[in-house]
């Protein structure tokens, strides 16, 4: 799968982690930053993962912040993005389940890199339970619809 990610200063580190164990596990990483562990503003590193996600160049994102809270709040900005934030097995596997969500995000300061990457894997080998399609597509309407 062709997966992009991005991170801040804060989730820098476990961005790397991620990106090199999606590499070897045999998917298409595209590292839209940062780069290093200089601070930087998340919301700029999230709207890139979510407008690469909202427009179909990757079906799935993965953001990385201090907390995840930051950058969950700004890529929930972008139509189209179900971004979600998760923190065990259990939230990891409904954000798939029942959200269908597109964008995952994840604490670089909270999570061990161990953790985060049964988290990734659990999120992405959860197939969707297309009965929760009708809420999904009332978000749809509430994006439409605006402010
Ligand atoms: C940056 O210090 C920190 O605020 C950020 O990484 C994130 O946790 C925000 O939600």
């Amino acid at each position: 799968m062709r997966i992009a990610i991005g991170s801040d200063h804060g989730g820098f580190g476990l961005k790397q982690v991620l990106a090199g164990l999606l590499r070897d596990g045999g998917h298409e990483v595209v590292d839209l930053g940062t780069d290093s562990t200089a601070s930087v503003d998340y919301p700029l590193f999230a709207e890139r993962v979510a407008r690469e996600v909202a427009e179909k160049r990757c079906p799935r994102g993965v953001l990385v912040c201090g907390t995840g809270i930051g950058v969950s709040i700004a890529a929930n900005k972008v139509p189209g993005i179900r971004a979600a934030l998760v923190h065990d097995e259990t939230t990891a596997r409904l954000a798939a389940q029942h959200n269908d969500a597109n964008v995952l995000c994840l604490g670089g300061r909270l999570l061990a890199p161990e953790m985060a990457w049964e988290l990734l894997r659990i999120w992405m080998s959860t197939p969707f339970e297309v009965r929760h399609q009708r809420r999904l597509d009332l978000i749809t309407g509430l994006e439409e619809r605006g402010s």
